[in-house]
């Protein structure tokens, strides 16, 4: 029996030799019991699975894999499914998002590494997603991602409890001596009761949001739950569609336009998006060479309303959005400001996928004429404060604070922070301006996800709820506040927010996108000839980041790893 002899495929560059190279090739495989005729030029296809009983949003992958080869396997291909890593954002310490690049060159480099024509990306939890389409997009090949889902709905006590949303409301709670810590350890064990990602519209939910947005999946993947059927299902039409796009050379720099991420940012501020969003877009935009600055989100976005009463700004959790019509429902209705041609995993135009889209409830999808909040975009702000920008999502934010001015009360740390916010001592009350500084890329390392900072109990305790907050870090987007995030350049990285002292003027003023500190230049000046860089990490992945990531405003990704190499065949490995 001679080599495989079929297309020029790709993975013809291993499969199609002839001699000892292929023998070499082919054979080692053949020890998981493939027939020789899968090395026949067929399309063949990685399934990228970020799988791992630390990320439990993503833990049902296998399963999901499964399905794909089913697709696979009908439309003719050869699936070949490879773990990458897979930053779990509830137990990373010390925050996922130092991981998501290292997550990306470990995607980028399989795929390039490897005999494949196509891939499949599996992804779920908050930096599962951005990191394998960064990755993938250096690459560039056909590809198409499919989300895990989201969990059912959190049941407690007769009423729905929601990740991370729930936690951070009933953690102040407890600190207001309105619940008790039983009660606390009790709604642990009710809040997540299936496999998927988190519920409320926070990161994850986003990123699955703007995956199909962005028209790298098909229609629906956003929000059927991990659990339901229909999840299965989609997972084998996306392995029969992956075949199909290889066969067509639909590659990911087809979908990923200029139009597609419009789409996306317009997409965020209807769904009431996550501002993390931001960052993985921009980092998403420079690995494909597609030109997305920050301030294009408040440029395209920031006067679209919100149409989705879900949490953490509504009521609704994803399990009901499904129901409801999910995606395809919403983007039908604010049709009227997207690029309804830009093309989609599926080989259609966006416009042709949403065009009799249904929506079953109103109450959780709001009509474009009535929406759940106006203007519910992202804003850009700028200022001495902020020269490259800072980011605030002003639905989740309280409207009496959004033209604010106040005292500096400034933290150096999160440790600082946690170690002094409940000090009766410390002078702070509700009209102050809580600073935290060094939990930027640079400075945490890994821009943590600390920016909604709680608010003292003092202030709790007379009712109040909220404050304005700012700081270089994220923020989760299952978190809500006046909180002021991502402010560019970082203290670590000797940005005006490392000179803020205690008792400075701090003037937020979002409607004219201004964050102002009400000092002097030539004070200034002279507080950053004082100002001293922190010591850098010493060796490995830290020292790696460190000395190579990018600023918020640029997406965060390390400057080594802008643009792409292409789906190139290495050289012989033998
Ligand atoms: Fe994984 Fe929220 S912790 S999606």
């Amino acid at each position: 029996m001679g080599a495989p002899k079929k297309p020029a495929r790709r993975s013809q560059a291993w499969f199609g030799h002839e001699g000892k190279s292929g023998f070499l090739y082919r054979s080692w495989l053949k020890n998981q019991g493939y027939p020789h005729d899968m090395f026949d030029g067929r399309p063949v296809i990685g399934i990228c699975n970020t799988w791992s009983e630390l990320t439990p949003c993503n833990g049902h992958f296998r399963e999901l894999a499964e399905f794909v080869k089913r697709g696979v396997y009908e439309a003719g291909g050869f699936p070949l499914e490879f773990p990458v890593m897979s930053p779990g954002e509830t137990q990373m310490r010390p925050t996922a998002m130092l991981f998501r690049n290292l997550a990306s060159m470990e995607v980028e480099e399989s795929i390039r590494g490897n005999p494949l024509d196509g891939v499949v990306l599996l992804m779920g939890c908050d930096k599962t997603t951005p990191a394998l389409l960064m990755g993938a997009a250096s690459c560039d090949l056909p590809t198409i991602g499919l989300s895990g889902g989201p969990m059912l709905s959190g049941k407690w006590r007769g009423g729905d409890l929601g990740s991370g949303t729930g936690v951070w409301k009933m953690s102040e709670m407890v600190r207001a001596g309105e619940m008790s810590a039983d009660e606390f350890v009790e709604a642990e064990s009710n809040m997540h009761r299936s496999k998927g990602h988190c519920m409320t519209m926070g990161t994850a939910s986003t990123m699955a949001n703007m995956v199909e947005a962005l028209g790298m999946s098909l229609p629906e993947n956003a929000a059927i739950p991990a659990v339901d059927s229909r999840r299965s299902r989609l997972a084998q039409l996306t392995g029969r569609r992956i075949v199909e796009m290889v066969n067509e050379d639909l590659r990911m720099s087809r979908i990923l336009t200029r139009k597609a991420f419009a789409n996306a940012i317009r997409t965020n501020a209807a769904i009431g998006g996550s501002t993390n969003a931001v960052i993985h877009l921009l980092a998403i935009a420079g690995r494909m060479g597609v030109d997305l600055k920050l301030d294009d989100w408040d440029e395209l976005g920031s006067k679209l309303p919100c149409l989705v009463n879900l949490q953490p700004s509504g009521t609704y959790l994803m399990e009901d959005y499904y129901y409801a019509g999910g995606l395809p429902a919403v983007l039908r209705e604010i049709s009227e400001h997207l690029d309804l041609d830009a093309l989609t995993a599926n080989g259609k135009t966006i416009g042709a996928n949403i065009a009799s889209a249904p929506c079953w409830n109103r109450d959780v999808i709001k009509p474009l004429a009535e929406p759940f909040k106006p203007e519910a975009g992202i804003a850009v702000l700028r200022g001495n404060l902020a020269p490259d920008g800072a980011v605030i999502k002003p639905s989740a934010a309280s409207p009496h604070l959004l033209q604010h001015r106040g005292r500096a009360v400034v933290f150096d740390s999160i440790e600082d922070f946690n170690a002094r916010i409940d000090d009766e001592n410390l002078d702070i009350d509700e009209n102050c301006v809580m600073v935290l500084q060094n939990c930027g890329p640079r400075g945490y390392p890994g821009m943590a996800e600390v920016g909604n900072m709680p608010l003292p109990t003092k202030v709790l305790k007379k009712g109040i709820t909220d404050m304005v907050r700012i700081s270089d870090a994220r923020m989760s987007g299952t978190a809500y506040g006046t909180v002021v995030l991502h402010t560019s350049p970082e203290a670590a990285a000797g940005g005006p927010l490392a000179l803020v002292r205690d008792g400075d003027i701090i003037e937020l003023d979002v409607p004219n996108r201004r964050i102002h500190l009400e000092i002097t230049d030539e004070e200034m000046a002279a507080r950053r000839a004082q100002w001293k860089e922190p010591s850098r990490p010493a060796r490995g992945w830290y020292k790696l980041y460190v000395d190579h990531v990018q600023q918020a405003h640029l997406g965060a990704d390390l400057d080594i790893l802008v643009g792409g190499s292409g789906a190139g065949v290495p050289r012989d490995s033998h």
